[in-house]
């Protein structure tokens, strides 16, 4: 089993279990939205390698990152289909975007905040993945264990990237963001999703 501590350290708090629970009561929209969130990380890699096309690193990671999230995507439709769900258009939670609208606008504190804010999706993805293990059903449960290794990977790319191109040290800035983080996985949410935060009414 892959050892997620390191990210579970590095994230500003664990998921709270009022979202676990949330999560079971939605089997369907749970496997419906992990797609999409697979196919959106395999288009935030590929947008920041047509971007950045002057950095080799990030070329070379996230084009492998892209290749994976697109493997899982056309993993987790097939498990879809198994069960009879059916694939359908989701509203984004407010998540990637409750972080994206952060990023500073300049160069390189644009590359360097979408790169922090990837490390934290990546990580939160993963500790969610770890997280429902146990409360799901053993298939279910077998995946999520499987996801846990790329993803775990993906998380410290990104992180190494941000190192990378920051030019001094990016300690300030991702504690920024882990506060807004924190913000997102711990206050009421209206609907439920992977990175939804916790339900505003009692379910
Ligand atoms: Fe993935
Ligand atoms: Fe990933």
């Amino acid at each position: 089993m892959t050892d997620i501590t390191p990210l579970r350290d590095f994230l500003p708090c664990p998921t709270p279990d009022a979202w676990i629970g949330w999560a079971l009561a939605h089997p369907d929209i749970l496997l419906i939205d992990h797609a999409h969130c697979e196919k959106k990380a395999a288009s935030t890699a590929l947008n920041l390698m047509f971007r950045y096309v002057d950095r080799p690193a990030l070329l070379d990671n996230l084009s492998q990152l892209a290749r994976e999230e697109l493997l899982h995507f056309e993993q987790v439709v097939g498990m879809m289909r198994q069960r009879g769900i059916t694939y359908d258009h989701l509203s984004p939670s407010r998540y990637a975007q409750g972080l994206r609208r952060h990023a500073r606008t300049s160069e390189p504190g644009r590359l360097v905040d979408t790169l922090i804010i990837g490390a934290l999706i990546e990580a939160r993805s993963c500790e969610r993945f770890a997280a429902l293990a146990p409360h799901v059903d053993e298939e279910l449960g077998r995946y999520y264990r499987y996801l846990l290794k790329s993803e775990s990977r993906h998380f410290e790319d990104y992180l190494r990237l941000a190192r990378l191109y920051a030019d001094g040290p990016i300690d300030e800035r991702l504690a920024f963001f882990k506060e807004k983080e924190r913000a997102l996985i711990e206050e009421p949410d209206l609907e439920f999703r992977f990175h939804s935060g916790v339900p505003a009414i009692s379910q």
